[in-house]
């Protein structure tokens, strides 16, 4: 049984007093969420231990939106998973096609990443997904498979969650079509091999699309960025209905 895991990255916004006002109007929008889905939240770094103290008592989990593979060092910028597990996190994001494109992360970069937060303790969300000019060139499915093969080497299946972010559907409301954005999800699972292996979709996630994709029979869950700062828009995604 796949449970569906309905993560809001909130990328470089919040200040920890952002992020408190956001959780006071929150998390009695979701008191009453059924509990056959994860919900979780990816703030800034800065913002983890005051989110940390206050989501206690509530289901809701928080994710880092990355984490290096060393428990520490010189490495100026980067946060270790020995780190994170000081706030309870539970989840970590890598391999966002931000990081990739801003900061030229490599597969092999993400795949450490992905082993240490395991090692640890810590579920590996690991983004995939191809550029409008990869898709145009119908060449998905083989950058996916790359990304994945690579991303994924040596780190247990069965701890991990897989998101497929088509970057041409990132921040510019163009969602993936549902029937599409299934059927590349159960490409991954396949790939993967692992049939309990949790696929979310993300990318222009919002409330009016969120029930139909949440109806596809591959999808398990959502990654969702600028829909995810709301407070009620993130409540009404959190609190989808299947039927
Ligand atoms: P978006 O971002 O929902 O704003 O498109 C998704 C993501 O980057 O994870």
């Amino acid at each position: 049984m796949r449970k569906p895991v309905i993560a809001g990255n909130w990328k470089m916004h919040m200040t920890c007093a952002d992020a408190l006002q956001f959780l006071d109007s929150f998390v009695p929008l979701v008191s009453g969420t059924p509990t056959d889905r994860h919900i979780v939240i990816a703030p800034p770094f800065t913002a983890l231990s005051t989110l940390a103290e206050k989501i206690k008592g509530t289901s809701i989990k928080l994710s880092s939106q990355n984490v290096h593979w060393e428990d520490q060092g010189a490495y100026t910028a980067e946060v270790s998973p020995k780190m994170l597990m000081e706030f309870n996190t539970t989840y970590s994001i890598v391999g966002h096609s931000e990081p990739r494109k801003y900061f030229s992360e490599s597969d092999e970069q993400i795949n450490r990443r992905a082993r240490s937060a395991q090692a640890h303790g810590l579920i590996p969300i690991v983004c995939v997904g191809e550029s409008d000019h990869q898709r145009e060139r119908g060449e998905e499915e083989r950058v996916i498979r790359r990304q994945i093969e690579q991303g994924l080497e040596d780190t247990d299946t069965n701890k991990l969650v897989v998101a497929y972010e088509p970057i041409w559907a990132i921040g510019t409301g163009k969602t993936c079509e549902s029937k599409e954005a299934n059927r590349i999800c159960g490409l991954i699972r396949k790939w993967v091999g692992t049939s309990d292996l949790i696929v979310q979709y993300g990318g222009s996630v919002k409330p009016s699309n969120i029930d139909e994709l949440m109806s596809m029979s591959d999808i398990d869950g959502v990654l969702v960025g600028g829909a995810s700062l709301q407070p009620e828009s993130f409540a009404r995604i959190v609190n989808y209905t299947n039927q």
